[in-house]
């Protein structure tokens, strides 16, 4: 036996046999060494403007100095000793912190490692607290890998296919996407169109009082960054009242400020039942919850749940610093100027290309999606792939989303300035501009 480790280099060359596949055939596994901010670092020290921000975990960017120390300082003390059986400062702290941030008053928590975790909690606890089974979710929405959000999740049939026999008693309706609805301009025949599905759901196939929950993410992300039109939300939540059905948010992607808002519940004014929490909680750190208030949540008793490592101390202790960060720093407002700016020098772009179908943004979150010029919106995924390595070889780091993935989703770290918004997306419009004149 030998402690000496194989060359890095080396070990990337047998990426296939180190990794499973769906890791190892993922764009672009670039080789990094480390990150800080609005940048990461490439392993041959280029440096690169990060607009996926690990995939919308690293709000307050990459290796925030605070949260570090907080993290550092927590592992002086304990890493890990088990939630339930110990009891300890970082955890009560961030419960208190998390609670008066949550949407509505969705402040009793269960803290797991990650978003399909907390996607899967909500979907126990609504099970568990209503009696019922039946849950619905909405086409093109993303819940996470563990076979309850598989299960209800539908932006890629890939996604489900072979891991079944998945859950029973799953069912979808139309999530509005404006952009693609008969009616782009006008957002209330869009959710109206939504709403009807629902209603024939109903009338074919399921009643509503049999139903435990709606699982929506209140806009979808990995389904290319849609934007419901507020009534139909908000209808959800009518319907939800009239039946006693519970409302789950799925704000795994959505949370944390990147909207402008602490929540995209807050952005649409509509209050969940059970908000499923993750990604940017903790910059990074491994950490997810389920929310709800109080009057649910109490009827989850002792042992009915849990998670080895959920609410690990230095999780929760970089969380409660990013808490604090986002309202020290006042990123909020932040990322809504910036998101704007961004929003409006992406308009102009696309007066240019007449591969841009659509820029959508909430504050930093914000997408592109890309058609085949003179055809009636087809997705074009084949110029995304090209803009994206084109972008990736200029110094700029993006990832697609959408069904065909035919949309580029941009989030940097909600501490971006306008001088680097400019400098990334300077990258962005030549790669857009140069993908568009080799067609
Ligand atoms: C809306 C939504 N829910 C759940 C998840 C799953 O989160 P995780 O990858 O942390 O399990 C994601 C991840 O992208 C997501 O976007």
């Amino acid at each position: 036996m030998t402690n000496e480790k194989k060359p890095y280099e080396e070990l990337l060359g047998n990426l296939d046999n180190l990794l499973a596949p769906c890791l190892a055939q993922d764009w672009p596994n670039l080789p990094v060494d480390r990150a800080e901010g609005v940048y990461v670092y490439g392993r041959d020290g280029r440096k690169y403007i990060d607009f996926l921000c690990g995939f919308g975990a690293c709000n307050v960017g990459h290796n925030h100095p605070e949260v570090i120390q907080a993290a550092q300082d927590q592992m002086q003390k304990m890493v890990h000793t088990a939630i339930g059986v110990t009891n300890y400062e970082p955890l009560l702290y961030l419960a208190d912190e998390l609670g008066k941030i949550m949407p509505g008053s969705a402040d009793v928590f269960f803290f797991g490692n990650s978003g399909a975790e907390a996607v899967e909690g909500a979907i126990k606890l609504a099970r568990y607290s209503t009696q019922r089974r039946g849950i619905v979710s909405f086409i093109g929405g993303f819940h996470g890998r563990g076979i309850g959000g598989t299960s209800a999740g539908s932006s890629k049939a890939k996604y489900r296919t072979g891991h079944g026999p998945l859950l029973p008693e799953f069912y979808f309706a139309e999530f509005p996407y404006p952009y693609r609805s008969k009616t782009p301009e006008d957002l209330e025949s869009c959710s109206q169109a939504a709403l009807a599905d629902l209603n024939r759901l109903f009338e074919y196939i399921v009643e509503p009082q049999d139903l435990a929950a709606f699982l929506v993410e209140p806009i979808q992300g990995e389904g290319g960054y849609i934007f419901p039109p507020q009534s139909w939300l908000k209808e959800l939540r009518n319907i939800c009242d009239k039946y006693g059905i519970l409302l789950i948010f799925d704000e795994v992607q959505t949370g944390f400020g990147r909207t402008g808002e602490w929540f995209a519940a807050d952005v649409y004014d509509v209050e969940p039942d059970i908000v499923a929490i993750s990604k940017a909680i903790a910059n990074g750190f491994p950490l997810g919850a389920t929310a709800a208030r109080a009057e649910i949540m109490k009827k989850w008793g002792a042992a009915s749940h849990g998670s080895t490592c959920g609410g690990n101390p230095v999780s929760c202790a970089a969380a409660v610093k990013v808490i604090e960060i986002i309202q020290k720093e006042n990123l909020l407002e932040n990322t809504k100027t910036q998101g704007l700016y961004m929003t409006e020098r992406l308009n102009d772009l696309k007066k240019q290309a007449s591969i841009i179908g659509d820029v959508r943004g909430v504050g930093l979150m914000v997408a592109v999606e890309f058609i085949k010029p003179d055809t009636d919106k087809e997705p074009n995924s084949e110029i995304v792939q090209k803009i994206l390595q084109i972008a990736l070889d200029k110094g700029l780091l993006l990832y697609p989303c959408g069904h065909w993935n035919q949309t580029i989703r941009l989030i940097p770290a909600l501490t971006i300035t306008q001088n680097q918004i400019d400098e990334g997306l300077n990258i962005f419009f030549e790669s857009v501009l140069e993908a568009q004149k080799k067609l």
